[in-house]
């Protein structure tokens, strides 16, 4: 069997969970080198994981024949670009959350995978939760009957030392605040369980961090299937709540878990129905990067491929489309949409 050799970008925070998640794959794979601008975190990361490299430049990890798959680490400004370089020079891409900045972006990347006929997969790792197979065998199985309202709840608490680290906060470089950042794991929920959002009517602001970006904001949707939602985004809300809701003409199923539909038998052969699910083996960045590894094998798509990731990103976009212009935006954003290209929400930044 092939051992897939591992390369990792960026070699700050998330890192970690990525080279432990590839260490616990070592019959699969093998992890041979870090990169970061910061030499000496690249360095380190290689020392605590046991890799035998480490590089100030991602071009020279990219560079090596040893290396087929590169995990991108690194802030959301530059994963377009590093993973367009990656899938020509011929590697497998796994990339951090957000995909990239922009829908231009997400398509170039797409594109640089079709070209290069290589896999590119998003870490999605909410996605192999227990509550989120259960939510999705039954909207599958159109078990709640047509879905109607849904609700994302998507509040976090930052410090304002968070706030410190040169990338954050910015509209070049973290390309958006509590949407793209933090509550991109509800829009990729919202996307991937309820379907693709036709309108959207948002609203955004600066209230408790010295930042460009929003750290709070709210918006109304309408799916295409007619389901209407809110969300709500911060990361300046004291009491941290992640929660999503989804009522259907037979009952309502909310992640924290809670299944209740008001025809009390009805609900309990629904409690059988799903005791039957099997629970997942691997919780987050080991389930995602097992589940890469299995879609690099068989020769199939990661849970979250590029075009899958490219739609939080659209709904991303048109939440601050709208509460930038204070319009309602209709879905899908085409390429000669001015905010179709991250420029949009740069020059913003600038007023
Ligand atoms: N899936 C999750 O739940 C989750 C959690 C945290 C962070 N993230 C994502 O991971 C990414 C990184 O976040 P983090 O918290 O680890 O950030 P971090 O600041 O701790 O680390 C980023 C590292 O990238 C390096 N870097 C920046 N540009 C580089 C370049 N061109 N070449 C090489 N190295 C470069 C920096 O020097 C830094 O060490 C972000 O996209 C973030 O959204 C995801």
């Amino acid at each position: 069997m092939q051992a897939w050799g591992i390369g990792i970008i960026g070699a700050g925070g998330i890192a970690g969970a990525h080279a432990s998640a590839w260490l616990a794959h070592s019959e699969d794979c093998r992890l041979i080198a870090f990169a970061d601008r910061d030499t000496r975190r690249a360095q380190e990361r290689a020392e605590q994981f046991g890799a035998d490299y480490w590089y100030d430049d991602p071009l020279a990890l990219i560079e090596r024949d040893d290396i087929n798959v590169v995990s991108i680490c690194t802030p959301p400004f530059n994963h377009a670009e590093l993973a367009t370089a990656a899938l020509e020079a011929g590697k497998n891409v796994l990339v951090e959350k957000p995909m990239c900045c922009s829908l231009e972006e997400a398509d170039k990347m797409i594109a640089a995978a079709q070209k290069a006929e290589r896999l590119i997969g998003v870490v999605f790792q909410w996605r192999f939760t227990v509550e989120f197979l259960r939510m999705r065998a039954l909207i599958e199985e159109g078990k709640l009957g047509r879905l109607l309202l849904v609700q994302a709840i998507s509040n976090w608490w930052r410090t304002l030392d968070y706030y410190k680290v040169w990338w954050r906060g910015t509209w070049e470089k973290e390309c958006g605040g509590s949407v793209m950042n933090h509550a991109i794991h509800h829009l990729d929920l919202l996307v991937s369980l309820v379907g693709d959002v036709e309108r959207v009517c948002a609203e955004m602001g600066i209230y408790c961090h010295p930042i460009e970006t929003e750290d709070a904001a709210s918006a109304l949707l309408r799916f295409r299937n007619r389901a209407i939602g809110v969300l709500v985004s911060s990361t300046a809300v004291h009491m941290e709540e992640h929660r999503l809701c989804l009522h259907g003409e037979l009952g309502s199923v909310t992640m924290p878990w809670r299944l209740v539909c008001a025809d009390a038998r009805y609900q309990s052969e629904l409690e059988e129905w799903l005791a039957k699910i099997p629970r997942p083996e691997l919780g987050g960045h080991m389930a995602v990067v097992s589940d890469f590894l299995r879609a690099l094998k068989k020769g199939e798509k990661p849970s979250c491929d590029g075009l899958e990731g490219r739609r939080s990103i659209e709904l991303a976009v048109a939440i601050y489309k709208s509460a930038i212009t204070g319009e309602s935006v209709t879905l899908p954003i085409s390429p000669y949409d001015p905010f179709y290209r991250k420029e949009a929400l740069m020059n913003y930044a600038r007023g």
